[in-house]
């Protein structure tokens, strides 16, 4: 069986990094955009990812729709985001999602990513230089887990 990890990333590429990351890495992965791929036939996978920036706490509305678009069950679902500061808690109106449609929820991994939006752009931006290598290690140990 394959994994397959959708993923939103629209502010710096940052969670596209991780992505490409784990894919480079872990030769039985498939990676979406959501940004670009709405529907999919989600029953030749075993584990399903969603990856994302967190905008205004949120995970991007692009992963939203993807997940009220399609059928979870008997899907194991894993969370990953990056945000300017990261909070496992930002995921928590995604895994309310899973469970209405049917996935059940594993586990989440986050970590910095950099943000100009808004007053963080006057000062150059925050978590500059996430994520790194070792937040990347990090998230490809995750996915193996
Ligand atoms: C419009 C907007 C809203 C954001 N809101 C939050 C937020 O509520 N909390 C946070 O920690 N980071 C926030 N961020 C920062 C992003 O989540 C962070 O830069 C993330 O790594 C972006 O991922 P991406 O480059 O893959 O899109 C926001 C960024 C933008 C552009």
């Amino acid at each position: 069986m394959k994994d397959l990890i959708v993923f939103a990333s629209k502010h710096h590429g940052n969670t596209r990094k991780l992505v490409q990351a784990i894919k480079a890495n872990i030769e039985s992965v498939d990676i979406v955009d959501a940004s670009i791929t709405q529907y999919l036939d989600l029953s030749k996978y075993d584990r399903i990812c969603f990856a994302s920036g967190i905008c205004y706490g949120q995970y991007y509305p692009e992963i939203i729709s993807f997940i009220e678009n399609n059928s979870l069950e008997g899907h194991s679902v894993l969370l990953m985001h990056s945000a300017g500061s990261p909070k496992e808690a930002q995921c928590e109106r995604v895994k309310k999602l899973i469970a209405l449609k049917g996935g059940n929820f594993v586990k989440v991994f986050c970590c910095k990513g950099f943000d100009t939006y808004g007053p963080f752009k006057l000062i150059g931006g925050i978590s500059k230089n996430h994520p790194n290598n070792d937040d990347i290690a990090k998230a490809i140990a995750f996915f193996r887990g």
